[in-house]
């Protein structure tokens, strides 16, 4: 109340006190984000789970690919950080969209980097012809051998691992992102960059980390996962399949452990599967406040420009964002830390009042 701040005593302190946390946990919302969520993390990875010797998983084949670049686009390449888009068959403009602006780009903070999109086979003949001009007229098409339908999404992840692990080994790291992403390679490669890290040889799982998720129960949901299929009662956290990232030497375990596991049907969603492979090869995730992949992020051009990810964005918003987000002036540090605070807030209060969709 603005009136007791006038009166003279303890209450003019106080107040500033408020303002002043409000306004720091404001400024440093990502680093309470990160703390909060590492607290709630199982950190123990099971003794008795352990890496997958690579001679006891079969090689991936070409021929498990109907459509892809040449084999060895990443040996000509060599990205450090290869993009896989996971995209339906059906979603031409979305595909378009993403070259046009961040899957475009070929170096970042002077690092090769390189997207290729992950499609299934399309179950409309005339879309199956008009793919296969768009992978001969752009190059960048790897199509699995199976139908692209929502519950085989879990395939389409599979098929991926199994691509990068035989023909990009040169790539450091893998970014698995879908085709409503709005990705900020650069972003990503300032985070890797400034946490010093270890990751370029060791396992990296990047990601926003969901804790403690429940199988969902229910036969009538499109997630449905019986008992039978998934005993236990939560899942291990995992990251959130809207975008991750991975080391490869954390690709290389997860992907061997996702080949050697029996399937279950139905299969769990992409990114628990993903989660459980993982947990499988002793791999733990990590969170970076720096996904969404929660609530939708309001646009704010220094919270995008900062941001490694953001979801639900149409391709005609990815354009302009991109666009809006490259232009001058530049962000200054309050700008950015200010606009960050200001949007994870809006998304936070968004889903709170339910005016945002989540998952
Ligand atoms: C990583 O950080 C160093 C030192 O701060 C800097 O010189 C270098 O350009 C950065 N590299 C990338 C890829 O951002
Ligand atoms: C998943 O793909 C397989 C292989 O193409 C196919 O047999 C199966 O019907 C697909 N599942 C669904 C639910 O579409």
């Amino acid at each position: 109340d603005r009136s007791d701040c006038r009166r003279p005593g303890i209450l003019p302190f106080l107040c500033a006190v408020i303002t002043c946390s409000a306004l720091s946990a404001l400024l440093f919302v990502d680093f309470i984000e990160s703390w909060v969520t590492s607290m709630g993390m199982n950190k123990v990875v099971e003794p008795h789970i352990g890496i997958i010797p690579p001679q006891s998983v079969p090689p991936t084949r070409s021929e498990e690919f109907l459509l892809m670049p040449s084999p060895l686009v990443c040996q000509r390449a060599k990205p450090y950080l290869i993009m896989m888009v996971t995209s339906a068959p059906a979603n031409q403009r979305a595909r378009q969209a993403i070259r046009d602006t961040w899957g475009g780009e070929v170096e970042v903070r002077g690092l090769r980097v390189m997207t290729l999109f992950m499609v299934g086979v399309a179950s409309d003949p005339g879309l199956a012809k008009l793919l296969i001009e768009e992978a001969r007229e752009k190059g960048d098409l790897v199509q699995g051998r199976f139908l692209d339908t929502y519950s085989n999404l879990t395939l389409k992840t599979l098929s991926m691992l199994g691509w990068t692990r035989r023909f990009c080994p040169q790539a450091h790291f893998m970014a698995k992102v879908d085709d409503d992403v709005l990705f900020n390679p650069s972003a990503l490669l300032h985070f890797l960059n400034k946490s010093r890290n270890p990751y370029e040889q060791g396992d990296l799982y990047l990601g926003r980390v969901h804790l403690h998720v429940a199988p969902d129960r229910d036969p009538d949901s499109k997630h449905y996962l019986p008992s039978g299929a998934y005993p236990p009662s939560v899942f291990p956290d995992y990251c959130s399949g809207t975008a991750y990232v991975l080391s490869r030497s954390a690709l290389l375990k997860i992907s061997l452990a996702a080949s050697a596991s029996p399937l279950s049907t139905p299969l769990p969603p992409e990114d628990v599967f993903v989660g459980l492979c993982a947990r499988a090869a002793g791999v733990l995730p990590s969170h970076c406040p720096l996904f969404s992949g929660g609530p939708s992020v309001p646009y704010g051009r220094c919270c995008y420009q900062a941001m490694v990810s953001i979801h639900h964005i149409p391709p005609r918003d990815m354009l302009h964002y991109w666009a809006d987000v490259h232009s001058p002036p530049p962000c200054s540090w309050l700008n950015v830390r200010a606009s960050l605070g200001i949007c994870k807030v809006r998304a936070m209060l968004g889903t709170t009042l339910g005016l945002e969709q989540g998952l």
